[in-house]
């Protein structure tokens, strides 16, 4: 039996110590590292040089995958890189452009990327003080900050989310949690919100089974802001039809047009008539750091909760969001859970502060505070300060511009950085002429735009957000425009 034992051992060593061999040479080399991390910021130095010239090219050529399947031996560092960078540089929207507007333009930023390298590298865990207790410390500081430029008090708490769309759904289940409501209850609740919210909203209530609640969409200003004196109007009539007004979702910047919601007349109402009050800044909230922008925001620092984007007005990598809750204890209670094997943790744990991931929806998480932290750190805030004022300023200068083009019109002044246009020939023709001048224009490749419908009909958008745009860019973006709009009228 012992001598059993001992040869069932033996085996046993002699498999490990074989698997342990190979399995080390996931361990990368100081060798290895370095020749990686050189032909990587080669390849990142190739691509970031080139974005000015190359915007994008939205009508893919290369249809032949660029990338290998999985061989069970390693690759050659030469092939492997050559196919990433083919991957990369291949077609599609390069962010980072100055001459994109489309959709809401993402920017990324090289001091973003290498935060994000730093926390993957290090791979520090912040979700729990006691595991990185200064690096969760740099993030809860970050929340902080932000918070505080929004105007939330001290009672604050939030969680850096993937982006708008988890930051929304965490806001929403926040709100949901503080009304402690029963399924049975769902059907008398009513949510207020606009045609202009963004479909995550949608989503998330889905997802959190609140599409039982009675959905009103209030009419809009001629600028696409909710009316607050329809909201009261309707709020009115709500509890008359024994109804109860729970829910007021407000846009700190509309994904179709950048409308901001009046949001201090909305506040004063959600007080009045005890409402929870969301407002999602998913894309125009970020404008609070720069002084044209916080006081057209200046209602926001009332607000329930709110969300914003780094992703898009702090210029970070795709995959940052942030959830703010006025006050943090509905958020920790929204999301409390424990478990025993994650009882250490709580023995860990020193102070009364929460911990992130009693915070969040998610648990391991990416420490994704430092693709923020860094930028803000290495250029300072004055910078993102004036970007953010030189989007504002753009939009305003194309729409200005844009009343002198002739067979141009615009939908009404920008509440923030996005334009809305079209080309104006006169005829029922008005969707066909622009869906093909926009197609004319993406087709070209110079500049990128998109579109949206208003009031049934096509609009071009000029949406000014990437970190590289500038008046030039503008003004390319606007002679493309007038071009093809002659070129296609010939
Ligand atoms: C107003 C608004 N809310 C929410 C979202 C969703 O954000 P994300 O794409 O980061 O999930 C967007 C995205 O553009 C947005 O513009």
């Amino acid at each position: 039996m012992t001598r059993d034992t001992d040869a069932n051992l033996h085996q046993l060593c002699l498999k490990l110590q074989q698997l342990a061999e190979q399995s080390s040479r996931l361990q990368a080399t100081a060798a290895q590292r370095a020749d990686w991390k050189q032909r990587a910021e080669h390849l990142v130095t190739g691509y970031l040089d080139d974005l000015e010239t190359r915007p994008g090219n939205v009508r893919p050529r290369q249809r032949r995958q660029v990338v290998s399947g999985f061989s069970e031996h390693a690759q050659e560092p030469t092939e492997v890189f050559g196919q990433l960078q083919d991957c990369l540089a291949a077609d599609g929207l390069r962010h980072g452009s100055g001459r994109l507007f489309g959709f809401i333009p993402g920017s990324g930023n090289y001091a973003g990327a290498l935060g994000d390298y730093l926390a993957a590298a290090t791979n520090r865990y912040t979700g729990a003080r006691f595991a990185a207790p200064q690096a969760a410390a740099l993030e809860q500081q970050l929340l902080r900050w932000l918070a505080h430029e929004l105007g939330y008090p001290d009672s604050a708490r939030g969680d850096l989310t993937s982006g708008g769309s988890i930051a929304n759904l965490t806001a929403l289940l926040c709100a949901r949690e503080q009304r402690q409501l029963q399924p049975d209850q769902l059907p008398k609740q009513v949510i207020y919100l606009t045609r202009q919210a963004h479909h995550c909203i949608a989503k998330a209530l889905h997802v959190l089974g609140l599409s039982h609640c009675v959905l009103r969409h209030i009419d809009m200003d001629s600028g696409w802001r909710m009316s607050a004196a329809i909201l009261r109007q309707q709020i009115q009539q709500d509890r008359r039809l024994g109804l109860q007004p729970w829910l007021l979702i407000a846009n700190a910047g509309s994904t179709d047009i950048g409308a901001v919601d009046p949001l201090s007349d909305l506040a004063e109402i959600a007080h009045r008539e005890q409402l929870w009050l969301h407002v999602d800044g998913a894309y125009g909230a970020s404008f609070a750091l720069c002084q044209t922008g916080r006081a057209i925001l200046a209602g926001i620092k009332h607000s329930d909760s709110l969300i914003v984007d780094p992703h898009k007005g702090l210029f970070t990598p795709f995959g940052s969001g942030v959830v703010l809750v006025r006050r943090g204890a509905e958020l920790a209670a929204a999301l409390s859970a424990s478990s025993d094997y994650m009882s250490d943790a709580s023995l860990l744990a020193e102070g009364v502060e929460l911990d992130a991931h009693q915070l969040s929806l998610e648990l391991s998480r990416h420490f994704r505070g430092l693709r923020l932290w860094l930028p803000l750190q290495l250029h300072g805030l004055a910078a993102f300060r004036a970007a953010l004022e030189e989007k504002l300023l753009l939009a305003r200068y194309a729409w200005e511009k844009l009343q002198q083009m002739p067979g141009f019109a615009t939908v009404g002044k920008p509440d923030l950085s996005i334009v809305g246009l079209f080309a104006d020939i006169g005829t029922d023709q008005h969707d066909d002429f622009n869906r093909r001048l926009l197609d004319a224009v993406q087709d070209e490749g110079e500049v990128f735009l998109t579109s949206t419908r208003l009031h049934g009909r096509l609009v071009i958008r000029l949406a000014v957000m990437a970190q590289n745009s500038h008046r030039e860019h503008v003004d390319l973006a606007l002679e493309r425009l007038a071009w093809h709009r002659q070129r296609l009228l010939r």
